[in-house]
């Protein structure tokens, strides 16, 4: 089916039921990533270059933000557009961080993962079948856009 105005809202209300405890469900995203594949924190320089817990790391909970919000950006985009495009001054960069870094389309498998198991978890009352879809497919663009972009930097 179409992404439409009931993916959009779906997508969007959740996010605004669970902004309320951004830093909570930003760090449970983050453990959940690094739950399916410890070896993830490898790749993030201010864990590996920081003694500081994961739970007090503030550049761990803006990563995990940025998901959150530009997922939701993508999903906005989708029901306009039919398409999703990471914002072109940025983009570049984007990719270029996420290659350097050493980041492969496994991980973006994780994240995925993660990311619908924390929103499952953050907002169960609201959890169904067409959320999860929604909030999947607006995520698979945006891994779309961001590993195209990646992949015409090598
Ligand atoms: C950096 C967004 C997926 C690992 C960044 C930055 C943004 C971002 C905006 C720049 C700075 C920051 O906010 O920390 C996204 C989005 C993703 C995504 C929107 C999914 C669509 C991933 C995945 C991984 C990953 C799958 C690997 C598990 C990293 C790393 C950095 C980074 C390692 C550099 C952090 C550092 O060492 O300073 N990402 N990211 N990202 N991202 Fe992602």
């Amino acid at each position: 089916i179409a992404f439409g105005e009931q993916q959009e809202a779906l997508v969007v209300r959740s996010w605004n039921a669970m902004r309320k405890d951004a830093a909570d469900v930003a760090l449970k995203f983050f453990l959940r990533v690094f739950e399916i594949q410890p070896s993830a924190a490898r790749l993030f320089s201010f864990l590996r270059d920081s003694n500081v817990p994961l739970d007090k790391n503030p550049k761990l909970k803006s990563h995990a933000m940025s998901v959150f919000t530009m997922v939701c950006e993508s999903a906005t985009q989708l029901r306009k557009k039919g398409k999703v495009s990471v914002r072109e001054t940025t983009s570049k960069k984007l990719a270029g961080t996420h290659l350097k870094a050493g980041v492969i389309d496994k991980h973006f498998e994780v994240v995925r993962s993660a990311l619908l198991d924390t929103i499952k978890h953050a907002v169960p009352e609201m959890w169904c079948p067409e959320m999860s879809a929604a909030w999947g497919e607006a995520y698979d663009h945006l891994a779309a856009a961001l590993k195209e972009e990646m992949r015409l930097l090598t």
